[in-house]
């Protein structure tokens, strides 16, 4: 076992910037890359313009820099691909499940059934792969309902549906006019349930469990919760909504019945596994798994966390997470995402990005953002995290937004609501 890792970092948006900044505090860590990073994360570690779902490319990258002997495999896709199982048996260590435990996100019907198997408490649901046994099914069925289409869809797979002919649109975009790919060859139709959605992410090593503080994105592109689904607008942690009592009921009932299920499955789960619980009163239930850290969740859980990040990644690697203890401050964090206008549908690229002083207990998470002419310029849909750490919410809320003013670029785009709920 090295003494000091080189550890090489897959993706390229907020949540990984905020990964390497955490990294980079570790006395582990001796050198951070990056595949493909943006203009914050060349900041702390050595990039290179090569897509997180390029497998040849990253196999020939890391041969290419034989010092690299950790890698660290954050998004969706290269998770859904099997690069961790790719990565492993060349030799490499990582993070991040292989590829038969990353199903739980790439396909939505898969985790449905494996709750069903286990009593894991979820919305009612049917899947269907037949466009005209779906329709059938949508005429007798109670509305509003949700489409989701069985794989990944960056977020735009899951339509909420107030009547039939929505749904029937929604089904026949999936099924039959192939609008989300190959993901959307099946598609899970389930109730719509009310409540409030909490994001909690837990470090596990297939056996042991450790939650993180639980955190509330912002997913829709305007306040007051308006407008198209997208990535993530915003987040904060601690959730004050998700209580103590909640924790427990949620420990017992859904996160360790999920990691004993994943293993008497045999898809032992490693790495860091996300519940999308929604809360109505009493009632919690599973709205979706994650295979990863969410984004924009890691940008204001990640910067709570005390302990060091990379001994937790080892602790997991070695199976010994029940031995180490895992701290967190009892600060709060508010995160605000600023985009394009027009994300998540058409934006424009390319507008220069002014900077100004931003305060201490800031942090800058850099997403859609490249280097042009030696300036940082937009170059996505989400181009920047603004992430405030006070003591409070309160006081977060408003320093973050006190610092948002201080940046500035054509177009931008942010919500004003985020940490009100
Ligand atoms: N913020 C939701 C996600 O990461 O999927």
């Amino acid at each position: 076992m090295a003494d000091r890792y080189n550890v090489l970092v897959i993706g390229g948006g907020g949540r990984e910037h905020a990964i390497i900044w955490v990294l980079s505090k570790s006395s582990k860590v001796n050198k951070l890359y990056c595949l493909p990073g943006n203009a914050g994360i060349t900041q702390l570690a050595h990039c290179q313009n090569i897509a997180a779902t390029d497998i040849d490319g990253i196999l020939a990258f890391l041969d290419e820099h034989k010092d690299i002997n950790y890698v660290v495999v954050a998004p969706d896709d290269p998770l859904a691909m099997g690069l961790v199982d790719i990565l492993n048996q060349k030799g490499y260590m990582t993070f991040g499940p292989k590829k038969d435990a990353a199903i739980i996100e790439s396909s939505k019907a898969y985790a449905k059934s494996l709750m069903k198997k286990y009593n894991i408490p979820t919305a009612d649901y049917e899947i269907f792969d037949n466009y005209d046994k779906a329709i059938k099914y949508l005429k007798t069925a109670k509305y509003p309902l949700v489409v989701k289409a069985d794989g990944l869809a960056l977020g735009k797979g899951v339509i909420i549906c107030q009547d039939f002919d929505t749904a029937q649109t929604a089904v026949q975009d999936m099924i039959i006019d192939k609008k989300f790919g190959a993901s959307g060859n099946k598609v899970v139709i389930e109730e719509f349930i009310k409540g409030f959605e909490v994001s909690v992410l837990a470090f596990t090593d297939g056996q042991t469990l450790v939650t993180m503080p639980p955190s509330q994105d912002h997913k829709r592109v305007f306040d007051q919760d308006l407008g198209p689904n997208t990535g993530g607008m915003g987040t904060f942690a601690p959730s004050p909504k998700f209580t103590k009592q909640m924790q427990d009921y949620a420990y017992h009932n859904i996160f360790m019945p999920t990691i004993k299920a994943l293993q008497a499955e045999n898809r032992s789960f490693s790495g860091v596994i996300f519940f999308g619980l929604i809360i109505d009163g009493d009632d919690i239930k599973v709205l979706e798994y994650n295979a990863r850290f969410g984004d924009p969740e890691a940008q204001s859980v990640l910067p709570l966390l005390k302990t060091d990040l990379f001994e937790i990644f080892l602790a997991i690697n070695e199976k010994r997470l029940d031995k180490i203890n895992i701290e967190w401050s009892e600060d709060c964090a508010v995160c605000v995402v600023m985009a394009s206008g027009g994300y998540p549908g058409h934006y424009q690229k390319g507008y220069p990005i002014d900077i100004g002083a931003l305060d201490d207990n800031i942090l800058l998470f850099h997403a859609g953002t490249a280097i042009k002419d030696n300036k940082i310029v937009t170059n996505g849909g989400r181009v920047l995290g603004v992430t405030a750490i006070a003591q409070d919410l309160l006081s977060a809320r408003e320093s973050a937004y006190k610092n948002i003013q201080k940046i500035n670029f054509i177009d931008k785009h942010f919500r004003k609501d985020i940490g009100i709920k």
